[in-house]
C-alpha cells in the first residue's frame, strides 16, 4: 500500500509510502491520501492525525515527475485535479493533522505539508517548489497555499526560482512551526498529536474552521464567522465540562458533544 495507517489510542499516523521514489505522489498515493483522509474523517475514534513520509530521506520528493512526463493537457487537469481533492480533503478533515517532515518536501511534498495544520521538520528537511525547473507550475495548489502561510515575497521567491530553502530557514520564514533533530522528530509528533486528541474534538473543528476561514474572507466577515462558532460553543457539553473542570481544578473529559 502507498498509504499506510496505525494508530495508536486516538492518534493516526499516515505514512506516504513509495521509498524507492522518494515517496513522490503518482495516482496511487494520491488515490490513497483522499481516500484515508475521508475515511479518517468519518471514524470518531481517531482526534488527530501525524501525516510522514516512509524512511529517513524524504517527507514526499514531489508529484511523481516520471508519472507526468507523458500527460496530456486533460489528463494533467485530472491529476491536478486529484491531488488537490486529496490535500482539500486533509486541510477540511475534522481532525488537526501534524505534518512531521522527515527530509526533502518538494513540489507536490512541500504542497502536501502546506495542507496540514501545524508542520514539524526534521533539521535535514528541504523544502521547495522546484516545478519550474521542470518547466511546469506547481500543481497540487502550492501557488495558493503557500503566500497564504508565508506571504507574497516568500512564495514569489521559492515558486519563481525553483529554489531549495533548508529547515531552519523554512523555520524562520514560517513555512514549519518547529525544527527537531531527526530522532525527535516523530516523538515531538506524536506528543503535539496526542495534546490535540486531548481537546474537544468538536471545539476543534470550529477552531480549525475559523482559522481556516480566516485567510480566504475580510475581517468583518471572519469575526463574524468566529462569533457563530464562539456562540455554538455555549450549546455544547463540552463548553460546559471545560469550564466546569477549570473552576474545579480538575483535567476535562471531553466528549465532542
Ligand atoms: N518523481 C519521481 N521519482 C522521483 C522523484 C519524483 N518527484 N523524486 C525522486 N525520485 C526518484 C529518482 O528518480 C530516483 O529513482 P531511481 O533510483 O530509479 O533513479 C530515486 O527517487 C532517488 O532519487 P535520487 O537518486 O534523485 O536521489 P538524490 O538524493 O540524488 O536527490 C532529490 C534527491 C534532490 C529530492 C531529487 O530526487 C529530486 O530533485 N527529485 C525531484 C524533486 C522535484 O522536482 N519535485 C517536484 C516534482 S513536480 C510536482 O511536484 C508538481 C506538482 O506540484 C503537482
Amino acid at each position: 500500500m502507498a498509504v499506510e495507517v496505525s494508530r495508536q489510542e486516538g492518534v493516526a499516523v499516515v505514512t506516504v509510502s513509495r521509498p524507492e521514489a522518494l515517496n513522490a505522489l503518482n495516482e496511487e498515493t494520491n488515490r490513497g491520501l483522499l481516500r484515508v483522509a475521508t475515511e479518517l474523517a468519518a471514524d470518531e475514534g481517531v482526534r488527530a492525525v501525524v501525516l510522514t513520509g516512509a524512511g529517513d530521506k524524504a517527507f514526499v520528493a514531489g508529484a511523481d515527475i516520471a508519472a507526468m512526463a507523458r500527460l496530456t493537457p486533460e489528463e494533467a487537469r485530472q491529476f491536478s485535479l486529484l491531488g488537490s481533492r486529496a490535500l482539500a480533503a486533509i486541510e477540511q478533515s475534522p481532525q488537526p493533522w501534524v505534518a512531521a517532515v522527515n527530509g526533502f518536501a518538494l513540489g507536490g511534498g512541500c504542497e502536501l505539508a502546506l495542507a496540514c495544520d501545524v508542520r514539524f521538520a526534521a533539521d535535514h528537511a528541504k523544502f521547495g517548489q522546484p516545478e519550474i525547473t521542470l518547466g511546469i507550475t506547481p500543481g497540487f495548489a502550492g501557488t495558493q497555499r503557500l503566500p497564504r502561510a508565508v506571504g507574497a515575497g516568500w512564495a514569489k521567491y521559492l515558486v519563481l526560482s525553483g529554489g531549495v530553502i533548508r529547515a531552519d530557514e523554512a523555520l524562520r520564514i514560517g513555512l514549519v512551526q518547529a525544527v527537531f533533530p531527526k530522532d525527535e522528530l516523530m516523538d515531538k509528533a506524536m506528543k503535539l498529536a496526542r495534546e490535540l486528541a486531548s481537546r474537544s474534538p468538536l471545539i476543534m473543528q470550529y477552531c480549525k474552521q475559523a482559522v481556516s476561514r480566516a485567510l480566504d474572507v475580510d475581517l468583518e466577515t471572519g469575526t463574524q464567522i468566529e462569533r457563530d462558532l464562539f456562540a455554538l460553543c455555549f450549546a455544547s457539553e463540552d463548553q460546559r465540562e471545560g469550564m466546569a473542570a477549570f473552576l474545579e481544578k480538575r483535567v476535562p473529559q471531553f466528549k465532542g458533544r
